[in-house]
């Protein structure tokens, strides 16, 4: 008895790993964009992401100049650019920030 507790306790953390790794590759930096409503505002033309916005802020080729260690203090409000601070918080996970910095770092030209 003691030993099927063991193995079904054993299948359980297993099926909980895999679907937490799953779920994890999945989310990549774009999903995760367009999930923040970063759109709102900004478009990635590169990336085939358009804004509602008549005049947005376009982002493709902002990996060119910042690295994603930049992105996940400005979109914290820790740092600014040009004197300012971004107008929205990511209120993403850490793992989230990480995934999400490093696609704009990947965006390096227009289209
Ligand atoms: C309420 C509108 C708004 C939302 C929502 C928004 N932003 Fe921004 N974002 C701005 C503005 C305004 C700037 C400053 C634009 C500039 O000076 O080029 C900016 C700048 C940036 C920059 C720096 C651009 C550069 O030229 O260096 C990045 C990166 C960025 N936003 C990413 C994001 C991400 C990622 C999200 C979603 C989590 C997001 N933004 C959501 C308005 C917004």
């Amino acid at each position: 008895m003691k030993l099927m507790i063991g193995a079904l306790a054993a299948l359980v953390l297993a099926l909980c790993v895999t679907t937490t790794s799953t779920a994890a590759e999945k989310k990549d930096g774009k999903a995760i964009f367009e999930n923040a409503k970063c759109a709102m505002c900004h478009s990635v033309d590169a990336a085939g992401i358009t804004s509602k916005k008549a005049k947005p802020a376009d982002l493709s080729i902002v990996g060119a100049t910042k690295k994603a260690d930049w992105f996940a203090k400005y979109l914290k409000k820790e740092v600014d650019l040009n004197g300012k601070k971004h107008p929205a918080v990511f209120k993403g996970t850490d793992e989230e920030t990480v995934v999400l910095t490093k696609w704009l770092e990947t965006l390096k030209k227009a289209k």
